[in-house]
């Protein structure tokens, strides 16, 4: 999730780079860098990067001289957020420069065989090795050259490449977005329209597997064969605002529409090894302690079911403001702190304790950088990019991925998970982002059942085992988006006080998928008709029971139980939205809360 934009043309294309940038920046702001090439070939390759946001480059770079170029914003992924690992990157001729977005999950191997062939390497990133990989391939044509490089590499991207006495652009994607943009005597290249829309409103998309050719006059496509492919560009409506947010009218929903590709990038490179490396070799651990606020905390809870399940490690979980006054375990556990921002006051004084008190840690963090990371033995990204919105969606998404993939390492190392049921978790796994997909693909249909509900003042959301938790992520995503007082409940609670509350006015939502708690989930769905609240149901597809106990179903695709959270609240997420959307809230900045956290 970082932003890429190209110009080739007759204006100085500094200026030009750098107001395009700036549109990309909701994109990621942790470095930036730029690339001018000079068409009279006195210069060279002028290359600037600063860590921080665009207006640190800005400040600092030196005037550039031509008109073919390439920009960058950064969100990092792999290495921190550095002047040395933000892009554009460099080969050992200083002649090339590419920049990149997304992760090239076979990098090592890549550049353990790049530095014995004599390459010498300046960044942490895996993007870098593109560039020493085009070095080695280039006999003159640039093309060609990329095409070669893109062989070895494996992993989700998009590349765009200039060198120093080319004058054009070279771009290539697999799986993440390129557009090029079309002028008069001026063609430009981005990760999205948003970049280009003051110059430019015709378009043409780059497709998987494809490579381009940029200049100032001319624009071809190739296929993966090689062979030139014809495409129309396109008349792009948007306007600039719509485009910053993909043309969805809020972060939020685009956020919730970006799952499954935040999950295929979370899992990218760490299920595709038999033996994967352990996340602490020779350590073995008989407690876990999982330690966070807010949605991060839920997505904890959820973590504790997960890691009991298979790992067989019995795991408690603490809100983090609270964590630093509970006592000291005898048992060492092994601390897991989760934290989207990284910078959550609470949560980074709960590293600080757990460290005090002799444990080993491990991070989850959405933020590479960000202040826990320093605070941890070990981190574990999620890769979700910049999440806009206040309310947490596909961060907490990317958190059980991270937590799924946490309780397999676990479970491997005290062998509780054999390889065979390892193998089975990663086909689920590798089914979430079509299980996503699935739910994304029924918005109409949450949208015109939340309208029925939104005028409810209260509204109660019940589940039990794994998917109690995310009955309570419902109720946040319902309090803070559409400031409908919500409560989440274990199913079986409600007897012993809230039923109380629960009368027609008070719809409540019930988690219902066929696990072993179905039958009891049943009877307490009658617990609550019978007082004449309406019941609407998250159940699997397929179950011909449910409409008998309740008003409305949405259904989901049938998972294995210990997989239903992720489908499941993603349906949440949206009947929230869609809640607060029909009362007209302010959705991507509810009022009285903030992004990141920095108070205890
Ligand atoms: C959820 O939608 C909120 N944004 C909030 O509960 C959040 O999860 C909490 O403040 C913790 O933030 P963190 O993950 O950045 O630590």
């Amino acid at each position: 999730m970082c932003g890429i934009v190209g110009y080739a043309g007759r204006r100085d294309a500094q200026p030009i780079l750098l107001d395009c940038l700036k549109r990309l920046e909701y994109r990621g702001y942790d470095s930036a860098g730029i690339a001018v090439i000079d068409e009279n070939r006195e210069i060279g390759l002028q290359l600037f990067k600063a860590k921080g946001e665009i207006a640190v480059l800005e400040s600092q770079m030196p005037q550039m001289k031509g008109v073919l170029g390439i920009a960058h914003t950064r969100w990092a992924t792999q290495g921190k957020p550095t002047t040395e690992n933000a892009h554009p990157l460099s080969d050992c001729t200083a002649k090339l420069a590419v920049v990149h977005n997304g992760i090239i999950s076979n990098f090592m191997d890549v550049r353990e065989a790049l530095v014995k062939a004599g390459h010498k390497f300046t960044s942490e990133t895996d993007s870098e090795v593109f560039a020493h990989l085009v070095e080695s391939e280039l006999k003159g044509d640039l093309v060609k050259a990329v095409t070669k490089a893109l062989e070895k590499v494996e992993g989700t991207f998009a590349f765009v490449v200039v060198s120093a006495g080319h004058d054009e652009i070279v771009a290539a994607r697999r799986e993440s977005p390129l557009v090029i943009g079309l002028g008069e005597g001026e063609n430009f290249i981005a990760s999205d329209v948003t970049a280009l829309l003051k110059y430019t409103n015709r378009m043409i998309y780059i497709q998987d597997g494809e490579v381009a050719r940029i200049s100032k006059d001319s624009v071809s496509i190739f296929d993966q064969k090689g062979d030139k492919v014809e495409r129309e560009p396109q008349k792009v409506t948007w306007s600039l605002e719509d485009a910053e947010k993909g043309g969805y009218p809020h972060f939020m929903l685009k956020e919730i529409f970006e799952q499954p590709d935040a999950i295929h990038d979370s899992l990218l490179g760490r299920i595709e090894t038999v033996e994967p490396e352990p996340f602490f070799h020779g350590s073995s651990f008989s407690n876990v302690k999982i330690v966070a606020c807010g949605t991060s905390y839920y997505a904890g809870l959820v973590g504790k079911y997960i890691i009991e399940e298979l790992a067989k490690i019995p795991t408690t979980v603490q809100i983090s403001s609270e964590y630093r006054y509970s006592p000291v375990s005898k048992e060492n556990p092994l601390v897991v702190l989760i934290t989207q921002s990284g910078e959550t006051a609470d949560t980074l004084g709960a590293a600080r304790e757990a460290r005090k008190r002799g444990n080993k840690t491990i991070g989850i963090a959405n933020v590479v950088g960000s202040a826990i990371t320093r605070e941890v033995d070990h981190v574990v990204y999620t890769r979700a990019g910049p999440e806009i919105g206040v309310a947490a969606t596909k961060t907490f998404v990317t958190q059980l991925v991270a937590l799924y993939l946490l309780a397999m390492d676990l479970g491997m190392q005290n062998k509780s998970l054999t390889a065979q049921a390892r193998r089975s978790m990663i086909g689920s796994l590798r089914n979430f982002p079509r299980d996503v997909q699935d739910v994304l693909n029924k918005a109409g249909e949450i949208e015109s059942l939340a309208k029925k509900y939104a005028q409810a003042r209260d509204m109660f959301f019940i589940g039990r085992s794994i998917n109690f938790p995310i009955a309570l992520e419902g109720a946040l995503k319902t309090k803070e988006i559409a400031y409908i007082h919500g409560e989440g409940f274990p199913a079986g609670e409600l007897k012993h006080g809230p039923l109380a509350l629960v009368s027609k006015d008070s719809p409540v939502v019930a988690i219902a998928v066929k696990d072993h708690t179905y039958e009891k989930m049943l009877g307490n769905m009658s617990e609550v008709s019978a007082r004449g609240s309406p019941l609407i149901a998250i159940g699997f597809e397929g179950d011909t029971e449910l409409p008998k106990y309740v008003d409305d179903v949405i259904s989901i695709r049938e998972v294995p139980p210990v997989f239903t959270p992720v489908p499941v609240i993603v349906v949440l997420q949206l009947w929230a939205y869609y809640l607060a959307k029909a009362r007209g809230c302010p959705i991507d900045k509810p009022r009285n809360i903030a992004k990141t956290v920095t108070v205890e």
